[in-house]
């Protein structure tokens, strides 16, 4: 059986433009592929382990190639729970609005927390190398205004880019974006026009994604 992760990256649930488009993916894709596992992870609502100086030094020795000391089996017991339920998925919807150019701070948080030495990536000869292979990723990203490449504020745009990098960095490059913009910046008609043309291009990802 295969399973989705589904991160989610937005606090406002029923009210969340984002989820509406993603609630119209994964209903479009459990339709076609009926055993597929669905694992919800909110990371508003997870608990999610501070990075405190032991934790970061638990990083530095994985980073210098240690193994991690006794002391630090323990605390670092949260982040290992964070990074096995992300490896073990087969594949990955994000859904995240933007929030000041870039992610939601809860999502950054995440990511500090899972994306570690060994597990996700190592150095290798030739620089940095991506632990998580073979994987696809779907990001629904809503934005307040309008970061089209057209738009004279396309630079302004750091969530897209940070997005790819990062997964990209750990080995996940397959990553198809969503972009629902804009949902507050030109009315509530043109919103409403922007979340059914991005539902419409869910439901057709998910009639062709393979998981
Ligand atoms: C803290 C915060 C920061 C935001 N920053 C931006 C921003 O930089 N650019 C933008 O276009 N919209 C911004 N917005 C608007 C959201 O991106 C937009 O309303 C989005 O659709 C919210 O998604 P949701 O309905 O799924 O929660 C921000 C909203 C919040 C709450």
């Amino acid at each position: 059986m295969h399973t989705l992760l589904h991160i989610v990256a937005t606090p406002r649930e029923d009210q969340s433009r984002t989820l509406q488009v993603s609630r119209e993916f994964v209903s479009a894709l459990q339709a076609k592929h009926t055993k597929l596992r669905i694992d919800t992870l909110n990371v508003f609502t997870e608990s999610l382990p501070d990075l405190t100086v032991q934790r970061i030094a638990g990083k530095s020795m994985l980073m210098a190639g240690k193994e991690l000391s006794k002391p630090l089996e323990e605390p670092w017991k949260p982040i290992e729970c964070h990074i096995q339920r992300f490896i073990s998925a087969d594949m990955y919807l994000l859904s995240s609005p933007m929030w000041n150019f870039s992610i939601p701070y809860r999502l950054k948080q995440y990511l500090d927390v899972i994306i570690q030495p060994r597990y996700l990536f190592r150095y290798g000869l030739n620089g940095p190398e991506g632990l998580v292979r073979g994987k696809k990723m779907l990001v629904i990203a809503s934005r307040g205004g309008d970061y089209s490449p057209e738009s004279p504020i396309h630079s302004y745009d750091f969530q897209e880019p940070y997005l790819r990098t990062v997964f990209g960095f750990i080995g996940i490059t397959d990553v198809q974006f969503i972009c629902i913009q804009p949902v507050d910046a030109r009315g509530p008609e043109v919103a409403s026009q922007r979340i059914a043309d991005a539902k419409k291009k869910a439901v057709s990802i998910a009639e062709n994604w393979q998981p």
